[in-house]
C-alpha cells in the first residue's frame, strides 16, 4: 500500500512541478484578457436578456385574458416597439463591443518583434526563428518558446490544408490557409507552459496535433536560443555511437533533418534537439525513452494515418537508436 502511495507521489510531482494551463479564463496576455472579457459581457447580456424574455413570457402565459379594448391595444403597440428599439440597442452594443475587441487583439507591432515562422502540417507544427545569418536559424517542431515582456509576431502558414493556430490563454485562433501566409500576435505578460492546439478539423490526426507554447525570462529564452542554434550533439558512448549508426542507415535520414551529421529530409520534424522538448508526436506523449521507442516501431499505433512508417528493427538497434535519439539535448 505504502509503495503504491509512493509511486503515485512519483508520478505526480512532474506533473504539479510543470502546469500546462489551457483555457481561455486563465488569460496570460492583454488579447487573451480582451477576448475573454468580451466573453463575460456576452455571456450577462445574453443571460439577462433570457431572463427578462422568459419572465414576460410567463407572466404572458399566467394572466387571465379579457376583453379586447382600443386602450390595451395601444399599450401593447407602444411595449412591442420599445421592446424592438431595446433589442437594437443591445445588439448594437454588443456589435460595437465585438469590433472594438477585434481591432485591439489585431494590434499592429514595432519592429523589435520578434519573428517566429510557424508551417502547419499534417498533423505537426513546423516552428522557425529566422536569424542573420541564415545559418544560424533555428528550427524546432511542436514546442515554442517565447520571452515574456516582448511581442511575438508569429508568420503563420500551411503546406497541405488548412489548419488553425490557438492558443486560448493568449489570443484567438488564426486560420492557415494554405498559399495564403498570415500573421499572428502574442504577448505573453507572464511566464508558464500554455497548450495550444490546431483549431480546424484537418483530416485523420485533427485531435492530435497540438503544441506546447512556453513562455519564459528573456535570458532563459535567449539561453534556450542559444542551446538550439548548437549542431546536433556528439554520441558520448558505443551505444550512442551504433545508434546513430542506426539512424544515418535507415530510412529515418529521408524524411528527418538532424543538424551535423549528414540528415537533411524535410517532410518531418527536425530531430537535432529532439531530447530538449518535453513531448513527443505533436504533444501527444511524454518524451520519454519507453514512449520513443513505441513511436520508432510503430507509430501507426499511436497516430494511425500519420507518415511515418513502422521501423521493425532488431532489438539491440532500438535501443540503441533511441539511446541516441535521447542524447539528442
Ligand atoms: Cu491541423 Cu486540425
Amino acid at each position: 500500500m505504502r509503495r503504491t502511495a509512493w509511486s503515485a507521489a512519483a508520478l505526480l510531482l512532474p506533473l504539479t512541478a510543470c502546469r500546462v494551463s489551457y483555457s481561455a479564463l486563465d488569460t496570460a496576455s492583454p488579447e487573451a484578457t480582451r477576448i475573454t472579457n468580451l466573453h463575460w459581457l456576452v455571456l450577462w447580456v445574453t443571460g439577462a436578456v433570457s431572463f427578462v424574455l422568459i419572465t414576460a413570457l410567463a407572466i404572458g402565459l399566467t394572466r387571465r385574458r379579457t376583453a379586447e379594448t382600443r386602450e390595451g391595444y395601444r399599450r401593447r403597440t407602444w411595449a412591442v416597439a420599445a421592446a424592438a428599439f431595446l433589442s437594437t440597442l443591445v445588439l448594437l452594443g454588443l456589435l460595437t463591443a465585438s469590433v472594438l475587441a477585434g481591432r485591439a487583439v489585431a494590434t499592429p507591432v514595432g519592429p523589435d518583434a520578434l519573428r517566429i515562422q510557424v508551417v502547419g502540417h499534417q498533423w505537426w507544427w513546423e516552428v522557425s526563428y529566422p536569424s542573420e545569418p541564415p545559418s544560424e536559424t533555428v528550427i524546432t517542431a511542436n514546442e515554442i518558446h517565447v520571452p515574456v515582456g516582448r511581442p511575438v509576431l508569429l508568420e503563420l502558414s500551411s503546406t497541405d490544408v488548412i489548419h488553425s493556430f490557438w492558443v486560448p490563454n493568449l489570443n484567438g485562433k488564426k486560420d492557415l490557409i494554405p498559399g495564403r501566409p498570415t500573421r499572428h500576435l502574442l504577448r505573453p505578460e507572464r511566464t508558464g507552459v500554455f497548450e495550444g492546439r490546431c483549431a480546424e478539423f484537418c483530416g485523420y490526426q485533427h485531435a492530435h496535433m497540438g503544441f506546447l507554447l512556453i513562455a519564459e525570462e528573456p535570458d532563459r529564452f535567449e539561453a534556450w536560443l542559444a542551446s538550439e542554434r548548437r549542431p546536433a550533439a556528439e554520441p558520448s558512448d558505443a551505444a550512442g555511437n551504433h545508434g546513430r549508426e542506426v539512424f544515418l542507415s535507415s530510412a529515418c535520414v529521408l524524411c528527418h533533418t538532424t543538424q551535423g551529421i549528414g540528415a537533411f529530409g524535410h517532410k518531418a520534424p527536425d530531430l537535432t534537439h529532439l531530447a530538449s522538448r518535453r513531448m513527443i508526436a505533436s504533444a501527444t506523449l511524454p518524451n520519454t525513452a519507453g514512449y520513443l521507442a513505441g513511436w520508432v516501431v510503430n507509430s501507426q499505433h499511436i497516430k494511425p494515418g500519420n507518415h511515418m512508417p513502422p521501423n521493425l528493427l532488431p532489438a539491440e538497434d532500438l535501443l540503441d537508436l533511441v539511446s541516441y535519439l535521447r542524447s539528442l539535448q
